[in-house]
């Protein structure tokens, strides 16, 4: 193996299929994303069987594809890293086998990342001085949370949503306001043209002492003032995504008080790349005193270049896995982690 191992990295865990060629040495050599909006859209939301079955068609053929585009063979692959969860079980199932066909063929080692890995690391694949411990704020559709990252495999829980993500309040909050799907890019379009300040609404757990999150009374909360008639689609959308964003950073800076060690606030997941949180995270830190990290929108959304980049976390450290790993829709990044009171099954 080179000094800088090639990674082939695979994501299916949604509705993006995807993949990627990665070196140790956080060279992108090759990736493709193929977004099935198109096909979940009359439905509203992501529908599981759909997806997995336009993964089995897309998959293999971009695998070729993108092995192709970095001008290697499987045999120049060092290791083969995919999803195995957490996510809708279909999708991970597809990417996972498809992995260990791989490896088994190429007699290459296989690692299983945690989608939510991915994320937590993929800030280290643009920012190479990013050391641990650092505070990440991990916000997609599925989950809402503040983990100190003590290192790779090392994450400790500091907060979580007791109810929905924020994501997935974004994505609800389209479809009260009839944007449309995926629902968090829409809102934040709209928003562009409201104002903030135009509709009253709550900031739920905002001043407590634990940095947890709840986005359902919110969401409710647009809900009721929708069906007044008084206020526009836009100032609606501008006052759910500031009431959004003033959550978010009342929490981040309560975890920031709570962990003094952390080297620098680190945001990922889809809801990252909302412009608007971005800045508010910026100015946040920068009154902190604190380095921020925020990857590019591309890599904030679900692709295939975080998995590869865990997997060269994980390969360079030894964590390899065996071609008997399971694919898991639940895989908390923080086992030990505590249910929080109030919490649903989301937490
Ligand atoms: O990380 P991700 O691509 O998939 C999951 O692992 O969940 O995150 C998708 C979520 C969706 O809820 C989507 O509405 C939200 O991220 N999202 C956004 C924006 N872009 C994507 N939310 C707010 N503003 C955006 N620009
Ligand atoms: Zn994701």
């Amino acid at each position: 193996m080179s000094a800088s191992p090639l990674v082939l990295g695979i994501e299916s865990s949604c509705d993006e299929t995807a993949v990627a060629l990665v070196r140790g040495d956080r060279t992108i050599v090759a990736q493709a994303v193929a977004s099935q909006d198109e096909m979940h859209r009359p439905f509203g939301g992501v529908v599981p069987e759909i997806a997995a079955r336009e993964h089995v068609e897309k998959l293999t053929p971009m695998v070729a594809r993108v092995l192709a585009e970095g001008g290697v063979t499987l045999a120049q692959v060092d290791a083969i890293a995919a999803t195995a969860g957490p996510g809708l079980i279909g999708g991970v199932m597809v990417g996972l086998v498809t992995a260990k066909a791989l490896a088994f063929a190429g007699r290459k080692p296989l690692i299983a990342v945690n989608h939510l890995e991915g994320h937590a690391l993929s800030p280290r694949l643009i920012a190479p001085d990013l050391q641990f411990p650092y505070l990440l704020l991990l916000v997609s559709g599925g989950h809402c949370q503040l983990l100190a990252v003590e290192g790779v495999g090392r994450y400790r829980r500091l907060a979580t949503t007791i109810d929905d993500a924020v994501g997935e309040a974004f994505d609800k909050v389209a479809k009260i306001l009839g944007l449309g799907f995926p629902g968090g890019p829409a809102v934040e379009r709209a928003a562009r043209n409201g104002d903030p300040r135009a509709v009253p609404l709550p900031r739920p757990l905002v001043g407590t002492a634990e940095p947890h999150f709840s986005f359902a009374g919110l969401k409710s909360a647009v809900l009721r003032a929708r069906a007044t008639g008084n206020f526009s689609t836009d100032d609606l959308a501008a006052s759910f995504q500031q009431a959004a964003t003033d959550c978010l950073i009342d929490r981040t800076r309560r975890a920031i008080d709570i962990m003094p060690e952390a080297t620098a606030l680190v945001v990922a997941g889809g809801v990252a790349s909302n412009a608007a949180i971005r800045a508010a995270l910026a100015e946040l830190t920068a009154r902190r005193d604190l380095p921020f990290v925020a990857p590019p929108p591309w890599l904030c959304t679900d692709n295939a270049a975080m998995i590869a980049w865990a997997g060269a976390e994980r390969l360079a450290l030894g964590m390899v896995d065996g071609l008997e790993v399971a694919a898991r829709p639940r895989w908390p990044l923080d086992p030990g982690a505590e249910t929080v009171r109030g919490a649903g099954v989301k937490a």
